[in-house]
């Protein structure tokens, strides 16, 4: 074998070009496409940076091999650059004015015939998850991948310049929480006993800081067992930040700063000065707390004006403290029965118990289906109030604050890519601050932290806190802040709490008892009663970050090897049934449920 020993790889194919010609190479990789022309053999030749054209003549007996060339064997070319004569340039290719005119070739490794063509966009995102591998060679995961190691360069570049020190924490680790559910990791060497993988280095950088680090940073994986979309992946990367002897202002300026550059760095873009918003501005405005301010529709409140107007709904709603929103939507005045059917579902799958609209023609003519409980002149005031012109349609929803805002907020989303009113003209920023510090669970029938339990209440909320009183939680306010760009929060964080007598408070406003905060938390107050900096920081969710960069909308695209929306891996099937052995060594027996999916799932692999 003569490639390899003796012969080395001297270039990537796309490293290749007119200014070559004449020169001698030798690359390798894969057959993309193989044609025969008139006793001729033309190769693609992939490698990861792109094509190749080959031209072999298999006559040649240093080139006899070509004749069995196929679609992903693995090969190597030595020949020399030629320009390719005027009519055959190919200007679809950056190496098309060129091709190596073969001298010696070899097949480096056979390959079956894969089970889709790769490149081809058509193919079922299942199969191409199970063969990832060879999604992996399409152009669209390479640039992404690239991308991705772009970040990786440019965000260490930065925070190194900026005196950040890398420093990895444990993955076997304790519960922080972060909202999510814990994997858990059974310990055999402590029978009984498990580790909790984090869902972010959260007291992890804190202690970093306790321990005089001052700077931190590091791509830290997170991991969080909750429900997936779209944006979410139960195992994804933070580009993580703590910083100590800060302020909000402090840390919101240098994250501005990390932004700006990995955007200039990466796409070549000037982000201009990102505006901030209240989060009540921003549930006000848009129902939601990262609105993509790309959309230009708004929500506006009409609790005033339509109460009293004998629509019962709106009346009990009104008189209970709910809120009536509308939201005008141009273009959808024309909208069937059977569109607004589909959107009060929408509307219902978020909590609203229904969904009204008017609807005006492009004369400025109304209907509605409510149209009779109102007096003419207070349904067209309503129409105009929301901003309604001839041809819109005006949605409203009526309930408490939190659902009315889901309600419409899905609305506005949903209408807003239907009708094609997004402007995907450039990337909006947007930071969103005053978070609220709690959030009552109705569920479980207790507060819980809104961002998570170390983030420090405002200064003026730090009384209330301290004061026990239920019932002025809800309105106290966080030193807390979220990045949001094109309607994703792509990254958050908070000045942290940095007194013991603040933390504990916390702890017991969560409805942690003393022996529970002990268990799960003793070790992190112990460490803040030794002299702890102020400090506060941040968390960019790195594939977010990278799959906006990219411009596709799935998380899926910018990891090398991603779960499905049920966190399995479709290629290693995981996660899989282990020996009873094993689970046997670290102490732990499957409940008769589980036992009966697995049998389910064998039954199943048997058919
Ligand atoms: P938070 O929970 O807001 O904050 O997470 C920070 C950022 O991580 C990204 N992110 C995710 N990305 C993909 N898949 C997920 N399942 C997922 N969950 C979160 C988001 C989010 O903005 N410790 C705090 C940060 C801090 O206070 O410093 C934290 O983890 O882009
Ligand atoms: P109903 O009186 O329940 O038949 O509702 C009459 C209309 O009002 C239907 O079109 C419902 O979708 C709508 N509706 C019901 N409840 C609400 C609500 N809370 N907010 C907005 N619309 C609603």
């Amino acid at each position: 074998m003569k490639f390899l020993s003796e012969l080395k790889r001297t270039h990537y194919c796309t490293e290749l070009g007119l200014s070559d010609t004449d020169k001698k190479v030798v690359v390798m990789g894969w057959v993309d496409t193989r044609r025969d022309h008139g006793g001729l053999v033309f190769v693609d030749l992939r490698d990861r940076t792109g094509l190749l054209q080959i031209v072999l003549n298999p006559k040649d007996p240093a080139l006899l091999e070509s004749k069995n060339f196929r679609g992903e064997y693995v090969i190597a070319i030595q020949g020399v650059v030629r320009a390719r004569p005027q009519d055959m340039v190919n200007k679809k290719l950056p190496t098309g004015e060129i091709e190596i005119e073969a001298t010696l070739c070899e097949i480096l490794s056979k390959a079956e015939t894969p089970p889709f063509k790769i490149n081809d966009p058509k193919v079922h995102e299942n199969l191409r998850l199970k063969y990832r591998y060879l999604d992996l060679r399409s152009s669209r995961l390479q640039k992404n991948l690239m991308l991705r190691h772009k970040v990786y360069q440019v965000l260490r570049e930065f925070l190194n310049k900026e005196k950040f020190i890398e420093v990895e924490t444990p993955i076997l680790y304790k519960s922080t929480p972060e909202g999510a559910r814990d994997y858990l990791v059974p310990s055999r060497v402590n029978l009984g006993q498990f580790y909790a993988l984090p869902q972010s280095p959260q007291t992890l950088k804190q202690l970093l800081m306790i321990g005089g680090i001052d700077r931190y940073f590091q791509v830290a994986k997170c991991f969080r067992d909750e429900d997936l979309r779209a944006d979410r992946q139960p195992e994804f990367s933070q580009i993580d930040i703590e910083m100590s002897f800060v302020d909000q202002g402090d840390v919101m300026e240098l994250n501005e700063a990390l932004m700006r550059f990995i955007w200039k760095q990466v796409k070549g873009v000037d982000v201009g000065p990102i505006p901030q918003m209240t989060y009540l501005e921003a549930m006000n405005r848009f129902g939601c707390d990262k609105p993509d301010l790309r959309i230009p529709l708004e929500l506006t409140d009409i609790t005033e004006l339509a109460t009293g107007c004998g629509f019962k709904v709106f009346d009990d709603v009104s008189s209970r403290g709910g809120a009536i929103k509308a939201l005008a939507v141009p273009g959808a005045g024309g909208f069937s029965r059977g569109q607004m059917d589909k959107l009060t579902n929408l509307a219902k799958s978020y909590g609203a118990k229904g969904l009204v609209w008017i609807k005006s023609n492009e004369l400025g003519e109304l209907t509605s289906p409510i149209k009779k409980f109102f007096e003419d002149n207070k349904f067209s005031e309503i129409f105009s109030a929301a901003g309604g012109k001839n041809g819109s349609a005006v949605f409203m929803v009526a309930d408490d604050f939190d659902i009315t805002c889901a309600a419409l907020s899905a609305i506005r989303l949903h209408l807003a890519k239907e009708l094609n009113l997004i402007d995907t003209s450039k990337d909006s920023f947007l930071w969103v601050i005053d978070f609220p510090l709690l959030e009552f669970s109705a569920e479980e029938r207790r507060f819980a932290a809104r961002h998570h339990p170390f983030t420090m209440p405002s200064d003026d909320a730090v009384e209330g806190l301290l004061s026990g009183d239920e019932n002025r939680y809800k309105d106290l306010l966080a030193k807390a802040y979220d990045l949001v760009c094109n309607g994703h929060e792509i990254g958050g964080g908070s000045i942290r709490i940095h007194k013991g007598e603040i933390q504990a408070a916390m702890f017991k406003c969560l409805g942690m008892s003393a022996e529970e905060t002990e268990q799960r938390f003793g070790f992190f107050l112990e460490a803040l009663t030794y002299g702890v900096p102020p400090h506060g920081g941040f968390a960019w969710g790195l594939d977010r970050i990278v799959m906006i960069l990219s411009g596709t909308d799935a998380i899926r695209d910018v990891i090398a090897f991603p779960k499905t929306a049920k966190a399995t891996d479709l290629m290693a099937q995981a996660p899989s049934i282990v020996d009873r052995d094993q689970l046997q060594e670290v102490g732990v027996r499957l409940n008769t449920q589980a036992e009966k999916v697995l049998e389910k799932l064998d039954k199943n692999q048997v058919k």
